[in-house]
């Protein structure tokens, strides 16, 4: 259809969101289906952020604010920073919009050209690419293997980089794998980079606090402060807080870059909801407490799948060291035929025979650049997760 621009017929519509909107359907339908699509954390918002939400509306906190945040969660960003990745920023380095995934879409805006690249690893939170095309540029995919954890090395990294490169996308722990790099790790890729000088690092550390066993979570400006004046490092609320409808992500880097960011977001949607600003003034100051409280629980519930999935013959899985996610490699099992009839040709094939013939609802690997394997969001009760790997299970040894 000519009316609509060129630009939109460069993205597609996120998978996660239709696989979320199939399983809907099927559920309104009277279908017994439990939904491992959804990426977001089954707790409630803590009581005390409501309760400042709620001050906030008392008080009259429900006007305009300043386009890209207030001072006060400015300054509780900037602290946060400090306290958590030992990052030094002032109130006019730190960029607050609607969403982490606002503030990743107006840096990509504020910055890309036609023909500047994006080096993303596979697999991807699925909103990279299409975000990096609809800003313009040319996403360059660097794919990760399951043999190191789906975690990028130093040499993909550098055969990734051409002249063209203007930002390497960088996520740990990641959507979709839960795979989180550790000090040397992460070093390796930033001695790359430091090599590189033309490559800025934008680094989405939404997962940073969903960390597991011994993890330590490092972001890139922390392992190597050379790379400060070319990194944005991206954060939210979304998470680890249990505040996705709140829509608060932030940001800090160069100040220029911040200021560009400011002008998109002026002219887009001048400034994220002020209520929930406030919210993440509480979130980020107050009481951290429940974040361990909740590792605990996430972590048994990522054991649990685990080894459920990996008694499975045909199905491997490494252990992730955060998120809320697994990505098992169904590779054993591309070619065999399923109960009704369904011949699993590759990882989309069996996540829509898994949905029809079981009910369980997850997301093909396609949809975020490596296959053949799917992921689960083990963000929902043990018993929901107990009985849909029970049923992946089942269906799995029924394939012949
Ligand atoms: C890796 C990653 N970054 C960013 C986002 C977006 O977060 P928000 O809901 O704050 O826009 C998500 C949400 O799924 C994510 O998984």
């Amino acid at each position: 259809m000519t009316f609509l621009s060129a630009t939109l017929s460069r993205v597609k519509p996120s998978p996660t969101i239709a696989v979320t909107n199939k399983a809907r359907e099927l559920k309104e339908a009277g279908r017994d289906v439990i939904g491992l699509g959804a990426g977001e954390p089954d707790f409630d918002t803590p009581d005390n952020i409501k309760a400042a939400a709620i001050a906030a509306i008392q008080a009259g906190k429900t006007k305009y604010t300043a386009v890209d945040g207030i001072a006060e969660l400015k300054q509780a960003i900037c602290a946060k920073f400090l306290r958590d990745n030992s990052l030094s920023y002032t109130p006019d380095q730190v960029s607050v919009g609607t969403g982490g995934k606002q503030i990743l879409y107006n840096a990509l805006v504020a910055t890309l050209n036609p023909g500047d690249e994006v080096v993303i690893p596979a697999p991807y939170w699925v909103s990279y690419p299409d975000m990096v095309l609809l800003a313009g540029g040319e996403p360059v995919i660097a794919e990760t293997s399951l043999q190191t954890g789906f975690k990028l090395t130093a040499d993909q990294l550098e055969a990734a980089i051409t002249p063209k490169t203007k930002w390497f996308i960088f996520n740990s722990p990641s959507n979709p794998t839960g795979a989180g790099y550790s000090h040397d790790e992460l070093k390796a890729l930033t001695d790359v980079l430091i090599r590189h000088p033309h490559v800025w690092v934008m680094t989405d550390d939404m997962y940073e606090h969903l960390a597991y066993d011994d993890f330590r979570f490092c972001t890139p400006a922390q392992v190597e402060p050379a790379l400060y004046e070319r990194t944005l490092t991206c954060n939210g609320v979304s998470k680890a807080y249990a505040m996705t409808g709140w829509r608060i992500g932030y940001a800090a880097g160069p100040q220029p870059l911040i200021a560009a960011m400011r002008k998109i977001q002026s002219q887009s949607t001048s400034n994220p909801c002020s209520v929930s600003q406030w919210a993440a003034v509480e979130a980020l100051n107050g009481p951290q407490d429940f974040l361990p409280t909740n590792n605990t629980v996430f972590q048994r519930r990522r054991d649990l799948v685990l080894s459920m999935l990996n008694d499975i013959d045909g199905v491997t899985c490494p252990t992730p060291e955060g998120a809320f996610y697994v990505y098992p490699s169904i590779a054993g099992l591309i070619g065999t035929t399923s109960p009704a009839g369904t011949v699993i040709a590759d990882d989309e094939t069996f996540a829509t025979a898994l949905l029809e013939e079981t009910g369980v609802a997850v997301v093909f690997g396609a949809a975020f650049g490596l296959s053949p394997n799917f992921r689960i969001s083990y963000a929902t009760s043990d018993e929901a997760l107990t009985e849909a790997c029970r049923r992946i299970q089942t269906f799995c040894a029924a394939l012949t």
